[in-house]
């Protein structure tokens, strides 16, 4: 009998909709070919629910998404709602309750794709982030006092817990070897100023280094990683950093990738549920004109099959995304293709059937 996945799909806003169907499209074509099913339920979560019943993330959605073996998310952020209400409401809180304390972010650089960095091509541009994803500036804490007065204090404290450095360090180790390419782990940190945060970081790195005599470590400061991503982004093969951090470097990584059309993420919980998306955002002004990228949403599909375990599948959508900006795409931003986004998702779904 041929296996079945569930998975929780959330849609969300803007062009959210629009992708996850290419995506969606893309999973079904491979999954018919490579013999398993994908059993899909669909969530309404995002800023038109919001707006019209008030509900950001209703009580009972969290303990029913637990219950998949995966979440495939499209966007979440209206340009109704104010900033943060959405985005902590439903993208973190997720993230946090599901305790998905990896965010793996791949940077890799496709044949065909125009690089932004002069004489940098496919062969140089191809590491991944580990952001730690449930704590830091993140975790929310601190708190304002006399707020819109002169005197206002605002205090937003990064949280850095042993347990929780540890266990990204030590995902990002068992990463770095599992893929196999330059057995190298960049630890990103800012040692010579948060002496208090990077300190536990350093240490823990260390320590755990010492059960990974195979993995080359390496240190960077955050600002200087800025500089070697657009420099030599060669040298990296697996970075692992904090939340902040992480979320600021991985657009950067974005961006030398060939931008936001492409790049996506999991959100990570070895042991639990996990969820993936593009990482680019809702992108409200492409809503409904069937121009948006779609390539980030499928490349977040695929990145979800490998991690069901489906890893053959997983790379057969990678490989038929490679077709498409090798030999199909004018260009990755949206409005630029040359084609449509259900042209994309058409021509990936074909060509992932044929591999
Ligand atoms: C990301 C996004 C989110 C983050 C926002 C939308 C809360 O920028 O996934 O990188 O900061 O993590
Ligand atoms: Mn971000």
């Amino acid at each position: 009998m041929s296996k079945t996945y569930h998975i929780a799909v959330i849609p969300g806003d803007g062009t959210g909709p629009e992708v996850v169907a290419e995506g969606i499209k893309v999973l079904h074509a491979v999954a018919g070919k490579a013999g398993f099913k994908l059993n899909l339920t669909y969530f309404d979560l995002g800023g038109d629910r919001y707006l019209k019943t008030g509900e950001v993330l209703p009580e009972h959605a969290v303990d029913e998404l637990r219950k998949f073996d995966s979440i495939y998310l499209g966007a979440i952020g209206h340009p109704d709602v104010k900033p943060g209400i959405l985005e902590k409401g439903i993208l973190l809180k997720l993230r946090f309750e599901l305790d998905q304390y990896v965010n793996l972010r791949p940077v890799k650089l496709y044949p065909g794709i125009d690089c932004p960095l002069k004489d940098k091509g496919p062969e140089h541009i191809d590491f991944v982030v580990v952001r730690e994803n449930t704590e830091g500036l993140y975790a929310g804490a601190g708190g304002v006092l006399k707020k819109g007065t002169p005197d206002e204090v605002a205090v937003q404290e990064s949280i850095n817990t042993r347990k929780g450095v540890e266990r990204c360090i030590r995902f990002a180790f068992e990463y770095c070897r599992k893929r196999k390419k330059m057995n190298k782990l960049t630890l990103c940190g800012k040692t010579n100023v948060l002496t208090f945060a990077f300190d536990l970081w350093e240490r823990t790195f260390y320590e755990v280094a010492k059960e990974y005599p195979d993995v080359k470590v390496d240190y960077a400061h955050v600002d200087a990683i800025t500089m070697w991503f657009v420099k030599n982004p060669e040298w990296f093969d697996v970075i692992v950093t904090d939340n902040m951090f992480g979320d600021i470097i991985t657009d950067l990584g974005a961006m030398i990738q060939g931008g936001m059309g492409i790049a996506a993420g999991g959100n990570i919980n070895p042991q639990g549920v996990s969820m993936f998306e593009p990482i680019g955002g809702s992108a409200p002004k492409y809503k409904g004109q069937n121009i948006i990228n779609p390539l980030a949403a499928i490349c977040a599909g695929g990145m979800m099959l490998e991690h069901l375990g489906e890893e053959r599948a997983g790379k057969a959508v990678e490989q038929a995304v490679i077709r498409v900006t090798a030999t199909h795409l004018k260009s990755l931003a949206a409005g630029k293709m040359g084609m449509t986004t259900t042209e994309v998702g058409d021509l990936v779904a074909t060509y992932v059937t044929e591999l």
